[in-house]
């Protein structure tokens, strides 16, 4: 047994069965990991349904330790792959929950980008986190997975979300006048278009043009953005490096304002000020990663669709 400086709490999600006294059957309760309770919390709301209160800690050698509040017969267990600590508590919450019939809700699959083998020797990283996280759950619901393929390498159904909706009625708040809605390529055009039709806004996608052998301008392929609010939009803003290059060139076309919204706000290396920098008006990301300029959260969406299917 290993020595740890955990409070004692009882585990009361020991095995339990219809025969237990005060066992409560069809009961339903939400989980989520350290790095998705905003989220893991507003899902409860929105379905009405307890929140799992987990107590973390570590072993002194920085292993992962947690241990979970009582649990009911069915949980929906919350955690965006962010980092390698979010997949260990991931995985340590996933068997906690052995007792259940658990569904598990992937707000941001980490990982997902190396969903194929590049190069003689890689890893399909995005297959070995999907069968990592289909043990012990029954289905599995990801929110804009990057790319639909890796659904198959889930061990059991897997579907994919879409916040497009959200981001549409984020944007309606911002009350631009006629704004532009830009995919920063040609395989986000799909995800701008369904944004784009909660307004009835104008949609295009960014094309590169080469220049000369070391420059490279970026305008939108069929619309101009002179003297028009435009919004970017993606699925993820990793470096921002896209967007912020993109932003100049836009301004430099005479656009009165870029604002940039992404689903999933990875934001590594100063990203966020990378962007604002650059001179986007703001950076909005939705809740499946949790920061600051979360101001879109997908937990209506995710729990329309869980009391759906
Ligand atoms: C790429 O396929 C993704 O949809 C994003 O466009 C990409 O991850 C953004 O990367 P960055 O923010 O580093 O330019």
């Amino acid at each position: 047994m290993r020595k740890t400086t955990i409070p004692t709490i009882v585990n009361k999600s020991l095995k339990k069965n219809a025969n237990t006294p005060g066992f409560r059957k069809n009961t339903m309760k939400v989980i989520c990991t350290e790095k998705s309770q905003i989220l893991g919390t507003s899902l409860a709301r929105a379905l009405k349904t307890p929140v799992v209160e987990v107590k973390y800690s570590r072993f002194p050698d920085g292993e992962h330790y947690l241990i979970t509040g009582e649990l009911d017969d069915e949980t929906i267990i919350v955690g965006s792959i962010v980092d390698n600590d979010a997949l260990v508590q991931l995985l340590l919450i996933i068997d906690a929950c052995d007792c259940s019939k658990n569904r598990l809700v992937l707000p941001y699959m980490g990982y997902s980008r190396q969903d194929k083998r590049f190069r003689q020797g890689e890893p399909v990283s995005a297959r070995a986190i999907a069968q990592a996280v289909s043990k012990g759950v029954s289905e599995i619901m990801a929110v804009n997975i990057h790319e639909k393929e890796v659904l198959r390498y889930f061990g059991v159904p897997a579907r994919s979300i879409s916040l497009a909706r959200d981001i549409g009625s984020y944007i309606k708040t911002l009350h631009l006048d006629n704004p532009l809605i830009l995919a920063p390529d040609e395989g986000a055009l799909v995800f701008a278009r369904q944004v784009a039709s909660a307004g009835g806004w104008d949609f295009d996608h960014l094309e590169k043009n080469r220049i000369s052998g070391v420059e490279v301008t970026m305008a939108p392929k069929q619309l101009c953005a002179a003297s028009r609010s435009v919004v970017i939009v993606d699925d993820i803003i990793s470096t921002g490096g896209t967007i912020a290059t993109a932003s100049g060139m836009l301004y430099q076309q005479g656009a009165k304002d870029v604002f940039a919204v992404c689903v999933h706000g990875v934001l590594t290396g100063g990203a966020y000020v990378r962007l604002m920098s650059a001179g986007i008006r703001d950076v909005i990301c939705s809740d499946t990663i949790e920061r600051g300029c979360s101001k879109i959260s997908a937990a209506d969406t995710i729990a329309a669709e869980l009391k759906r299917c």
